[in-house]
């Protein structure tokens, strides 16, 4: 016998039932970000390698460690894309968008990062991002962190927002001494793992998750004692915004991400459910300098991503997975040759009026179909015997509830759809 696959290490294959709620929680997202003028852009599931290293950071371990890096048979240096922020830049600039007003963007698909796998960590896991290019006005990234609690409260799962800003070149240079002036004065009483953070980035040494790492930092200059006019000015506003429009948020001044380009507003959602290395399940902020890293004008932006994966482990974890509207509203099942034809008509017309529709196909004990249409989750069996079709009748099986009612077939529709509580009206 030949050899069985598995799907590689870090992935996972999305089946159904399971795969429904997920696609539901992901057109959630799409959803809202449409309802706020973002529109949909695709880019490339690879880029060039230097997208990447020049747009996320030489210095972060996405870059260092992370990346599915491969030459393709012309000798090019790939990079399959481990977030979308670079590549969407890079569109943007190529096709000449970003000379003028604002560019609003949604866009999802799978990511690639080599990391340890673990619950809520993969080496391929799906992302839902919003970026907005074009204004540095505290009104749009009020806008980006409003589709966020949207998204939310549409899914109902309790999050707390964390909100911070980095600074700009103005002000970062002074604080990135202040903090590297502090890190150096603790000796060898770092760890060696923050003591070589602390040369690539010191910033990277706050959001450690070492608890001799927080306790030695506890103290540690931060960012927002040392915010530069403008960026104050900046804070203040999204701020201000922000609680105009009802949302809360925890201060977070050691918040900083693994990403390099991010400026001013950057921010987290964070469920309390998952463990804490896993617990963002969606995050972004502002990157004013990312487009002439990457060669484009000056233009700044602000975005976030969703993670899918772990925004679906967090609702199954609170019994909170949206309904699956890709389960059956009605399984229609002909028991005789004589309710064939019709049990087809039905099907149609089912579908035509927004519900799930489908008939067996197999031939099964009426008991063996009634266990398959448990076993798939329909709402709803109708059943088409000898006796019905005489009556003019389907015999509809409510499968929550366990009853049946006989419904003349021509109202057979309307009694689904206010069984299954779906489809259009
Ligand atoms: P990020 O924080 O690296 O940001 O990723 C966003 C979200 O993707 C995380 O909050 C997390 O839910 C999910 N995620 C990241 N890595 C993994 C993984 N290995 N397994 C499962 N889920 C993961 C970005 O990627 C930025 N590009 C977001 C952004 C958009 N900033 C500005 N615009």
């Amino acid at each position: 016998m030949s050899r069985r696959f598995e799907a590689p290490k870090g992935t996972f294959d999305q089946l159904p039932p399971a795969s429904g709620s997920r696609a539901e929680v992901e057109r959630i997202m799409l959803e809202q970000a449409r309802l706020a003028g973002y529109q949909p852009i695709e880019t490339p599931i690879f880029e060039d390698t230097a997208v990447f290293a020049r747009g996320v950071g030489e210095a972060t371990d996405v870059v260092q460690k992370e990346m599915y890096t491969f030459s393709d048979k012309g000798g090019r240096s790939l990079t399959l894309r481990p977030e979308l922020t670079a590549g969407v830049v890079r569109a943007l600039i190529e096709h000449g968008r970003l000379t003028t007003g604002l560019t609003k963007v949604v866009c999802s698909g799978p990511q690639f990062r080599y990391e340890r796998p673990q619950a809520g960590r993969q080496r391929q896991f799906s992302q839902v991002d919003i970026e907005a290019m074009g204004s540095d006005a505290p009104a749009i990234d009020a806008d980006v962190v409003l589709v966020g609690h949207e998204v939310f409260r549409r899914l109902e799962i309790p999050v707390t927002l964390l909100l911070t800003s980095l600074g700009d070149p103005v002000c970062r240079p002074a604080y990135r001494e202040a903090l590297l002036a502090f890190l150096n004065g603790l000796g060898d009483k770092l760890p060696a793992a923050a003591r070589a953070r602390a040369e690539q980035n010191p910033l990277r040494v706050l959001d450690m998750k070492d608890p001799l790492v927080e306790e030695l930092t506890a103290e540690a200059p931060l960012m927002r004692d040392f915010l530069c006019g403008a960026c104050k000015a900046h804070d203040e506003a999204v701020r201000e915004l922000l609680a105009g429009a009802g949302v809360e948020w925890v201060e977070a001044p050691r918040l900083v991400r693994g990403l390099d380009y991010y400026v001013r507003t950057t921010f987290e959602w964070q469920a309390g459910s998952l463990d804490a290395a896993q617990n963002a399940l969606g995050g972004g902020g502002r990157y004013d300098g990312l487009s002439e890293a990457l060669g484009g004008p000056p233009a700044p932006g602000i975005g976030w991503a969703l993670g899918l994966d772990r925004t679906v482990l967090a609702l199954e974890q609170a019994g909170r997975l949206p309904a699956d509207p890709w389960r059956l509203d009605a399984l229609v099942l002909p028991l005789v040759p004589a309710a064939v034809v019709p049990a087809q008509g039905l099907v149609r017309d089912l579908r035509r009026a927004g519900l799930v529709a489908d008939l067996p196909y197999v031939e099964r004990t009426l008991n063996g179909h009634m266990k398959a249409a448990a076993k798939a989750g329909a709402r709803t069996v109708v059943i088409l015997g000898e006796q019905e079709l005489a009556a003019g009748q389907a015999a509809v099986r409510d499968m929550t509830a366990r009853d049946q009612l006989p419904v003349p077939l021509d109202q057979v529709v309307d009694h689904v759809r206010r069984v299954a509580g779906g489809g259009a009206p």
